[in-house]
């Protein structure tokens, strides 16, 4: 599918001080309205493997299950930016494997970039990806593949020495030639010191309102997720909810006969 935004225009949004938005899709229906809606960048998050797939984190998520969902969005998406995850352990073990991984993300999913996680430790995969030509979107901070290092999802660089390595991992993404940089669930004044040093696009979650753009799980956002949502996760409509009653009105309707009626059955 022809996409008419490129990296180029989030660069100039940038630019121009526009603030980037950024939402997760998974399927080709979702892409669709995220794409008719006008958000700059689609991504496709290894999120799926909690919101989509129902795994507790996203390690179990592989890069063939990252391919096919990036290829049902990509022909839901005519406008904005694809950009699809590198699940974990496509891009850890060694620097020729991480560059066949986003390779084969943009050949066979379609993406026009690819999203890691992690700052200084990956800083020459970061590297060595952009010199393929394939566009890189960093991600540091609160980095859901590290949770067992972390110790669970919980907000990073509360403490000073964790705040200056969170700043230097940043650092180290955008002089790896990353076109932008994912900072998630870290203090906002934080936020706001990476925001005012780098100089490409910080995109927060968790973050505060200093970056220079916002992503959401499009699944929390829409109420349609089981899972605990964090306090940065603003509800937007209540699907569960909405199409819970709607299965119910239908389970109804079949069980006391009411439907099919004739406006939906041939004559
Ligand atoms: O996987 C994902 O959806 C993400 C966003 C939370 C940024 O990485």
């Amino acid at each position: 599918m022809k996409k008419s935004k490129t990296i180029l225009d989030i660069q100039r949004l940038y630019s121009e001080g526009q603030k980037i938005t950024m939402l997760t899709a998974y399927d080709y229906p979702m892409a669709r309205l995220l794409d008719r809606s006008g958000i700059d960048i689609i991504l496709v998050g290894d999120s799926l493997g909690t919101v989509v797939a129902g795994h507790d984190t996203t390690l179990p998520v592989t890069l063939d299950e990252m391919i096919y969902h990036t290829r049902s969005v990509a022909r839901g998406t005519s406008n904005a930016v694809l950009v699809a995850d590198l699940p974990f352990l496509s891009y850890q073990v060694d620097i020729p494997e991480a560059r066949r991984s986003a390779g084969r993300l943009v050949k066979e999913g379609c993406a026009q970039a690819v999203k890691l996680e992690g700052g200084v430790h990956v800083q020459e995969t970061i590297r060595a990806i952009v010199d393929m030509d394939v566009p890189v979107m960093g991600h540091v901070g609160l980095t859901p593949q590290s949770v067992h290092r972390m110790g669970g999802f919980r907000v990073q660089g509360r403490q000073e020495e964790q705040a200056e390595k969170i700043l230097a991992d940043a650092r180290a993404v955008e002089e790896a030639g990353a076109f932008s940089i994912v900072l998630e669930g870290v203090p906002m004044d934080l936020a706001r010191q990476i925001t005012a040093e780098l100089h490409i696009p910080t995109i927060g979650i968790g973050a505060g309102v200093h970056c220079d753009g916002q992503v959401l799980v499009t699944h929390d956002m829409i109420g349609l997720c089981d899972k605990f949502a964090p306090k940065f996760v603003k509800k937007y409509v209540d699907l569960d909810e909405i199409l819970g009653r709607a299965f119910s009105a239908y389970i109804e309707d079949v069980r006391n006969g009411s439907f099919p009626d004739d406006d939906h059955s041939f004559k």
